[in-house]
């Protein structure tokens, strides 16, 4: 399973590179606002950025909402490095315009997906990453793992190839269980990843250990 940070801070990205363990970076254009990047220029400059921090894919979310919007401005961010996949949200001009990038070699990820009738479609249209929700989905009462599974068995029965991306992962038990019901990609904050490496038995053992090395 590969992990994307679901970030556009570059100095979360640089220390999710320096564990050698991130395989890609997932942005939105909330994630943008939050880092304060405004205006045309400077989110295209700060996805150039985000570039050359990653080795692997980078999502970059278009913001118009007709097909000819998303794919003029589609075209623009996949342009700025051979890394960038289009992020286009589940709706009908969006799925038009997966079906345009796919047959022009441009790769997407279908972004806020909270069914499995909109991850099939998106798999027909050819998405190269498919993001369901999970925390939203676990917000309005619904099981997001239960939909991972079945998303999961849908595209292995019928050989769809479009990747399974876990988005809205808020924890580290997310993280294990996305990846017990075959989600190919989980993207999360940094702060998920490092919550897998915490057990007080580590901590414990750790502690008796550096104190028994004493004694050496
Ligand atoms: O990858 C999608 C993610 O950024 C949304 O997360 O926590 O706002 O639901 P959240």
């Amino acid at each position: 399973m590969k992990f994307f940070v679901d970030t556009a801070n570059l100095e979360q990205i640089k220390d999710a590179a320096v564990m050698g363990i991130m395989d890609g970076v997932t942005t939105n254009p909330s994630l943008m606002a939050k880092e304060g990047i405004t205006g045309k220029d400077n989110i295209l400059n700060h996805y150039k950025a985000i570039c050359a921090l990653v080795d692997g894919d980078v999502s970059a979310e278009v913001i118009s909402t007709d097909f000819d919007g998303i794919v003029a401005e589609g075209k623009v961010l996949a342009a700025l490095h051979p890394n960038i996949v289009v992020k286009v949200p589940m709706i009908e001009e969006g799925i038009k315009a997966i079906r345009w990038f796919t047959d022009n070699g441009i790769r997407t990820n279908c972004t806020l997906v909270f069914s499995a009738g909109q991850a099939i479609l998106a798999a027909k249209a050819g998405a190269t990453y498919l993001s369901p929700f999970i925390g939203r989905v676990d917000d309005s009462g619904w099981d997001g793992m239960q939909l991972i599974e079945q998303i999961a068995n849908i595209y292995a029965i019928q050989d769809f190839r479009t990747e399974i991306l876990a988005a809205s992962i808020r924890n580290p038990l997310h993280i294990v269980k996305a990846a017990e019901n075959g989600a190919d990609v989980v993207t999360c904050p940094l702060s998920a990843i490092k919550g897998l490496l915490k057990h007080p038995l580590t901590d414990i053992g750790l502690a008796k250990f550096l104190e028994d090395a004493k004694k050496l």
